[in-house]
């Protein structure tokens, strides 16, 4: 992947999902060593606030984390998986608790044209936005996705402009996921990236901003707690129901 720099970053998010490839065997361990993912993903999916019944997708679905979140939160909903990467589908696509889901390798920045066509009642993001190459485009096609009234939320960091939220995440980055995720995963890319693009990306404002811009209304921003309060957060929003 490719070094320092705006544009090197940009340039970078289009090796995004390939990167996830290599990864893919040691996310779930990973992940599990962070302490309040799945509580914080289960969280971003109530925070959809559909109906039990709805129909869903999961944006950037990777290995189902966020997928079994959904499934958790809304036991009878339909949902579709959508992500770039191989083989965190093909890890997602093992697992029991998710048997039922529609699994689709395409790009976040088209769902449609991968075959997620919808209207869908709610979309969850998480640790998507800050990857694509143009959040906007993104959104815009999101909005179209939705049933007017629809649902989303996006699960990600942001902690520009806050110098606390800034100083948290240098510490957790520098100090625990690039030397754990290398030793697990064998590889430093794609969590050198993950320090990288957080500090580049929107602050709180910016990002609701973007929903707005997109179209979206009722944009609010939600909590976590622990270390990753004022680091994560569900931004959330509706199509408007027109
Ligand atoms: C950090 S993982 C998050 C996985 C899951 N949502 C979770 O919360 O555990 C980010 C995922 O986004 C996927 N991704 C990145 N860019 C993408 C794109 N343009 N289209 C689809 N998936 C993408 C990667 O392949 C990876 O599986």
């Amino acid at each position: 992947m490719a070094p320092e720099g705006t544009s090197m970053l940009q340039e970078a998010k289009r090796h995004v999902p390939r990167e996830f490839d290599r990864v893919a065997r040691g996310y779930d361990a990973l992940s599990a060593m962070n302490p309040g993912y799945a509580k914080h993903l289960g969280w971003s999916a109530a925070r959809l606030d559909v109906a039990d019944d709805a129909d869903l997708v999961d944006l950037c679905c990777g290995t189902g984390l966020s997928t079994l979140a959904l499934k958790r939160a809304y036991p009878n909903a339909t949902i579709t998986g959508l992500d770039a990467s191989q083989g965190m589908l093909e890890y997602a696509a093992t697992k029991e608790e998710l048997t039922g889901v529609r699994w689709i390798h395409g790009d976040a920045m088209d769902p449609a044209a991968a075959g997620a066509v919808g209207p869908y009642d709610g979309i969850l993001m998480a640790y998507g936005i800050r990857n694509v190459p143009d959040p906007d485009l993104c959104l815009r096609r999101l909005r179209q996705l939705l049933r007017p009234g629809g649902s989303l939320c996006l699960h990600e960091y942001s902690v520009a402009g806050s110098p606390w939220s800034r100083c948290v995440w240098q510490l957790v980055t520098l100090g625990v996921v690039i030397p754990l995720g290398t030793i697990v995963t064998g590889s430093s890319q794609i969590f050198r990236y993950l320090r990288r693009s957080v500090m580049a990306f929107d602050s709180v404002p910016q990002l609701e901003e973007r929903l707005r811009r997109a179209g979206f209304v009722d944009v609010r921003t939600a909590a976590m707690d622990g270390w990753q309060r004022g680091v994560v957060h569900t931004f959330c929003a509706r199509r408007p129901r027109e």
